[in-house]
């Protein structure tokens, strides 16, 4: 566990609260799991997954912010495992009324397998894993979307080959997204170039922890100069799910719209992603979203590859990699 974003670890339990946690390794394991799963889906041999990993095992799935994307893919996977979901909104919950973290999490270790949660609170996830006694899965903070940047790091692969060694731009806010896309280029040894505002830069507390793990980072104001030569140029809402400044956020960030002449800088073969939903007209034209380049439904796809990966990572133990056989 990485002590500056995590909870401290409680016991041998496999928490996946952000990309920084995780070695190189074990995350291109995951990934190559991720990948074997989703030809086995597109194989249409019924059931998916015959050794069901996780029978009879429940994983609660709970969210304090909407979502459509990171819910039905982590509870249509967690079923074709064999296991059973539990859909759970804060608000319906107990701690919409004021129990605490700590308690929430030592109760439901009694009753589920596994918590996903998506929060408001990067340190509820923290505390929430802190007090859990199972392994605790991140569906998005404030802070970071490691679930998310999973999925596209399959799209990236199956449309381009390696990762290693190519270029993603990212074009605009420096928020969650943004945070777990740097802690990947670290992890799995490609370029960022970031293009932001001065004032919605990445969490300086990435940055550097990516940079000491050497990773080949450009901060710039430009999105020109972020997207020159890239492989791929990503981007995602002005406004996040926990952001209260909308119409400043707008006014900020109308320089850094992804358009058909901004992508015309990138590789000839560059690609386009955006983890949805998507503001079209705002932080992307819709002739880019709508263009060949763009591999958005893919990544949306790859969501349930790599939960299902993270899942198995997360509650196998030990022998967790022979789930990727064929
Ligand atoms: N990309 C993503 O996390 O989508 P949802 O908010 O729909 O889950
Ligand atoms: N940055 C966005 C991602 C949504 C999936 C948000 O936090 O709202």
């Amino acid at each position: 566990m990485n002590a500056h974003f995590s909870a401290s670890s409680t016991g041998n339990i496999k928490h996946f609260l952000n990309i920084s946690d995780l070695d190189s390794a074990t995350l291109r394991d995951i990934i190559t799991l991720a990948k074997n799963m989703k030809a086995m889906q597109e194989n249409r041999k019924f059931p998916l997954h015959p050794a069901e990993p996780i029978k009879g095992r429940m994983v609660a799935l709970i969210f304090s912010k909407p979502s459509t994307r990171t819910r039905v893919s982590f509870e249509v996977g967690v079923k074709q495992l064999g296991g059973s979901a539990i859909v759970l909104s804060t608000h319906e919950m107990q701690i919409g009324r004021g129990e605490t973290i700590q308690d929430t999490a030592r109760v439901l270790s009694r009753f589920v397998d596994a918590i996903v949660l998506r929060t408001g609170s990067n340190d509820d996830l923290l505390e929430l894993a802190h007090w859990s006694s199972v392994p605790v899965i991140n569906g998005l903070t404030p802070f970071s979307h490691p679930s998310q940047v999973m999925a596209d790091i399959i799209t990236f692969e199956e449309h381009l080959g390696p990762i290693k060694g190519r270029t993603i731009a990212w074009v605009g806010d420096g928020n969650n997204v943004a945070n777990s896309l740097i802690e990947a280029a670290a992890q799995f040894e490609f370029k960022i170039r970031l293009a932001t505002p001065e004032t919605l830069m990445p969490s300086e507390k990435v940055l550097q922890w990516a940079k000491n793990k050497g990773a080949d980072i450009l901060l710039t104001c430009n999105p020109k100069e972020a997207v020159s030569g890239a492989d791929c140029v990503v981007t995602d809402t002005w406004v996040s799910m926990s952001d209260d400044d909308p119409e400043k956020r707008l006014k900020i960030l109308e320089p850094y719209r992804v358009n058909q002449a901004l992508m015309a800088l990138a590789a000839p073969n560059a690609i386009f992603m955006h983890c949805l939903p998507a503001h079209v007209g705002e932080e992307v034209t819709k002739d880019v979203f709508e263009s060949a380049r763009s591999v958005v439904f893919d990544e949306a796809e790859n969501r349930l590859h790599a939960h299902k990966a993270m899942l198995i990572w997360c509650m196998m133990g030990d022998n967790w990699r022979q789930y990727g056989e064929r």
